[in-house]
């Protein structure tokens, strides 16, 4: 049985290692010396090249390497009827929570006007409110929203969250669809969003929505950068609608030199690093589903490629 992987140059090796520790039996096939395409069963697989997976005529399921699946959508030769599996591993899945609950904190405790006080050499006290009274919107309640959301809520923050499909989680305020979207918004001090890039979620936040959060709401974007539409939230940073960002994802990576984002100094940025799949416990996720698939059992968390996720 073999396994085709194209993920990053600079963690092939770390990958190979937990694939052969965790599946000795797996023949590992590292792009782009895949070998006889017709003995490939699974690809394990980030941004493949177009039409990459479509020469694999005996694949059975790909697994993503990210939870998101944009980068596989994106080829427009991807076969139609294989599954594609979206990566949900605990790495990924704390690492997002970690990235999450730093920047609500941050927010939440004012640092980015501590920042610009100590470059203007300036000793002041601002004064602190309680996380009760930190209205906390998660937008996007799936595996990584709703773990973020359990820990926010042990911060004592009020929690709501918005889907597709309205959930019972408990403690958390649940919002969904189009029609909750307004009242979500509306009461999100600090909108977290972690929204997966489909033909429905792209551009959701604009000019209109963005409108609808509390003057002075902080956003917190780690889902996908196109959610948002940038020339909006610049211009409402720039006057104050907006009083903060934390942006790990933009429309175009990297972030272009030229771009505002840089050093706006309601922002704070990261290289598209909120969370990474870990290799090891990534690799052991991915065997136990080849084992499950082999053994006549379904695999989990396939995506529905006509929702986007
Ligand atoms: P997931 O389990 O598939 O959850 C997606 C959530 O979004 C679900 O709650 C879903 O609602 C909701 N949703 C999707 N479309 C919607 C719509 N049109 N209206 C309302 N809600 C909608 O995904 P996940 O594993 O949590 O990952 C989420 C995203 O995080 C990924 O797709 C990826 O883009 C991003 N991500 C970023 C990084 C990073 O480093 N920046 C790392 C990992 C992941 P339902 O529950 O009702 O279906
Ligand atoms: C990273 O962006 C992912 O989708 O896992």
């Amino acid at each position: 049985m073999a396994l085709l992987f194209k993920g990053d140059i600079d963690r092939g090796g770390s990958w190979e290692r937990a694939l052969a520790r965790h599946a000795p039996e797996l023949e590992l096939r590292s792009w782009p010396e895949i070998g006889d395409p017709a003995g490939i069963d699974y690809a394990l697989v980030w941004a493949p090249p177009p039409g990459l997976l479509a020469g694999l005529p005996n694949l059975k399921a790909i697994f993503s390497i990210g939870a998101g699946i944009d980068h596989l959508a994106s080829d427009p030769e991807l076969p139609p009827t294989v599954p594609v599996v979206r990566m949900v591993e605990p790495g990924l899945t704390t690492g997002m929570t970690e990235f999450v609950v730093m920047s609500v904190l941050y927010h939440h405790r004012f640092m980015l006007d501590y920042l610009a006080q100590q470059r203007a050499r300036a000793w002041r006290e601002i004064s602190q409110i309680g996380p009760q009274e930190r209205r906390v919107g998660v937008m996007g309640l799936g595996v990584l929203g709703q773990d973020a959301a359990r820990r926010l809520l042990s911060f004592g923050f009020p929690v709501a969250g918005w889907s597709r499909s309205p959930k019972s989680l408990p403690g958390v305020t649940s919002f969904a669809g189009a029609e909750g979207l307004p009242a979500f918004l509306g009461q999100s001090d600090i909108l977290v969003c972690l929204l997966p890039s489909t033909a429905e979620t792209r551009g959701l936040l604009n000019a209109g929505t963005l409108a609808a959060l509390p003057r002075g709401a902080a956003i917190v974007n780690s889902g996908r950068g196109d959610l948002i539409v940038e020339s909006d939230l610049l211009a409402a940073l720039d006057d104050g609608r907006i009083g903060g960002a934390t942006l790990d994802v933009f429309a175009e990576e990297p972030l272009p030199a030229e771009s505002p984002f840089w050093d706006h100094p309601r922002v704070v940025l990261t290289p598209h690093v909120a969370s990474m799949t870990i290799p090891d416990s990534a690799a052991a996720a991915v065997v136990a589903q080849v084992r499950r698939f082999e053994a006549g059992q379904p695999l989990e968390h396939v995506v529905d490629m006509a929702r986007g996720y």
